[in-house]
């Protein structure tokens, strides 16, 4: 709230309400403005650190309520009752898709025979990884995360705090409860509104450095120079502002930071309103609506008026991203992995 209206409040823990493992699963932190003294939850150990709590909660009761206590035929016969398209029926959906590409390399029951084996992210994130230099020492953050492997795999690579943050809650309950149990439970969908519960362990080195909190990419409630490297894969045409998601990434990154960027430019106007994409449409113009164009141009050097001139694009490269729908259903994307660096404050690479 208060980094909305310009000013630098950190928060302090107010009250702990539950403990578990060395850690708060229940809490309230509380800005510490005297002026201002918004109250934000730390719900299942997950801080939820967002300017407009109150309609994010009441939009997402389903998930911030959801109790995952429930046997395998009771899930199946509510979600029968609840049908296809609710709530609860996409909740199961997009975990079945980001778990098991996420984590469905460690389960022993996957077959090999898989048209889109598990993992594609994992992949990802290697080849943006090994090419990006880390120069700066700190935090790392990775933004939409999701179900969180890649802070657990950052996290190996840097010997450093890694915070995985999302806005979307269920998927950081599962990442939560992996990180705190050491193990993958998750409904994988067979077809049509039936799943199947799958269940192994997963365990990660340097688990302790990670984190996972409710944030939104587009307004990050942290200071500038917070973060000495970052990435985001497949967020960017998520968001509803992909140039202020750009332009956050590029305030809370240390000069000389560097970030690992991906996004299949897959517009759709349900996520992101048709003037805030970047290319997809006005394909009479210059740039003949080329997403990886106005991309460069926003960056350092490539001309245009908003450009966010604190980050330079330093390499692209087209790397495949699937996605599994159902047992005979896969996405395939084509995804560009760019390497980006926040320049040094005196201008220079
Ligand atoms: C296509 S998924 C990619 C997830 C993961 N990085 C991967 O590649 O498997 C996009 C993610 O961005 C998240 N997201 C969308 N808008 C967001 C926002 N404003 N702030 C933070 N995360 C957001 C979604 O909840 C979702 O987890």
């Amino acid at each position: 709230m208060c980094r909305a209206a310009g000013q630098e409040s950190p928060l302090k823990i107010g009250s702990v309400l539950r403990e578990g493992n060395g850690s708060i699963r229940e809490g309230i932190l509380v800005c510490s403005n005297a002026g201002c003294l918004s109250e934000y939850p730390v719900l299942d150990g997950i801080p939820i650190l967002l300017a407009n709590l109150r309609a994010y909660v009441s939009q997402n009761f389903l998930p911030v309520l959801c109790r995952d206590d429930l046997t395998e035929p009771m899930e199946s016969l509510l979600g029968d009752c609840f049908g296809p398209g609710s709530a609860f029926d996409s909740r199961r959906q997009h975990l079945s898709t980001y778990v098991f590409d996420h984590y469905g390399d460690l389960d022993p029951g996957e077959g090999e025979q898989s048209p889109g084996p598990p993992g594609s992210i994992r992949r990802l994130f290697q080849r943006g990884f090994s090419l990006a230099e880390r120069r700066a020492e700190g935090p790392v953050i990775d933004i939409g995360c999701a179900v969180g492997r890649t802070s657990f795999e950052l996290a190996e690579q840097v010997d450093d705090i890694v915070l995985g943050m999302d806005l979307n809650f269920g998927m950081l309950k599962t990442a939560a409860t992996i990180l705190e149990s050491g193990c993958v439970c998750y409904p994988k969908r067979r077809g049509g509104i039936v799943y199947e519960r799958r269940r192994f362990p997963a365990a990660f080195e340097r688990a302790e450095q990670v984190d996972f909190w409710v944030c939104d990419a587009t307004a990050l409630p942290f200071a500038d120079r917070t973060f000495s490297a970052g990435i985001s894969l497949n967020v960017l045409d998520c968001v509803w502002s992909p140039y202020d998601c750009l332009a956050e990434m590029g305030r809370i990154l240390k000069p000389g930071g560097s970030a690992v960027l991906s996004t299949p430019y897959d517009w759709n106007a349900g996520a992101t309103p048709v003037e805030s994409w970047l290319g997809g449409h006005s394909q009479r113009s210059g740039h003949r609506g080329s997403s990886p164009d106005i991309l460069r141009s926003l960056m350092s050097g490539g001309g245009h008026p908003n450009a966010v001139d604190v980050l330079e694009l330093l390499s692209v490269e087209e790397v495949p991203w699937t996605l599994r729908l159902h047992d005979r259903s896969f996405m395939e994307y084509l995804v560009s992995v760019m390497v980006i660096r926040k320049k040094m404050e005196n201008g220079s690479a």
